[in-house]
């Protein structure tokens, strides 16, 4: 699997190639190095490793590059500009794990890098599962946030997902309630 598309936010001066693909465990380093900063209760490298054996688990990786990087690149190539430092190919940031069980598809992680946030990374991963989900005929698509995650909240409603629930005192070392929400195929979201 793998798909490219240039995001345009409008508010962002240069639009950001998105690259999907499927996690390879010589990137779990650079995974939970963006999980450990993200989460209260980030997920081990062991996690991501029993998602990796599972047939119905599922984690794709949203790798970004700027458009300037890769007009440097090649001019750095032909030698008309010095070598710039550092890395000019796709950068890791941001990834979604999700189930596909009998006919339902639950979201367990999606992370986007603190330095990638609001270029439309996440909304970009979660087309790419609504996509399988119809391409699948799965019925729903659901999933768990802390009920204080607004940023979370806000990203799935705006997708069309809705609460359907509530689970109290879910979440461990910072007891909070979870919320659950459900998006229905074949719905009137905004996808
Ligand atoms: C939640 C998270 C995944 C969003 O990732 P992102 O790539 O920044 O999200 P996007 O840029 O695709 O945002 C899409 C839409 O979601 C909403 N949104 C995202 N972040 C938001 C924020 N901080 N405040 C308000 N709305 C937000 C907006 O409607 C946004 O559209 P807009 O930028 O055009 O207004 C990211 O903040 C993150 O990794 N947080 C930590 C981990 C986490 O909480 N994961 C979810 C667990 S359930």
């Amino acid at each position: 699997m793998q798909g490219k598309e240039t995001n345009k936010n409008p508010g962002m001066e240069h639009p950001l190639e998105i690259r999907l693909t499927r996690l390879h465990e010589e990137e779990l380093p650079q995974i939970l190095a963006i999980e450990r900063e993200s989460h209260l209760e980030p997920w081990s490298g062991e996690s991501f490793l029993e998602e990796l054996g599972h047939s119905f688990s599922q984690i794709l990786v949203a790798q970004v590059r700027e458009p300037d990087d890769g007009r440097k690149a090649r001019q750095a190539r032909e030698g008309s500009v010095q070598a710039p430092r550092g890395n000019l190919s796709f950068r890791m940031a941001g990834y979604i794990c999700f189930w596909c069980v009998a006919d339902e598809i639950q979201i367990l992680n999606v992370t986007v890098d603190k330095k990638w946030r609001r270029r439309g990374i996440a909304r970009r991963l979660l087309h790419h599962v609504l996509e399988l989900a119809r391409e699948s005929s799965a019925q729903s698509i659901v999933l768990e946030l802390r009920k204080s995650n607004l940023p979370a909240r806000m990203l799935y409603e705006n997708l069309g997902f809705q609460v359907v629930g509530e689970r109290p005192d879910y979440y461990g070392v910072i007891r909070e309630p979870a919320i659950l929400m459900e998006m229905r195929i074949g719905g009137k979201g905004p996808f």
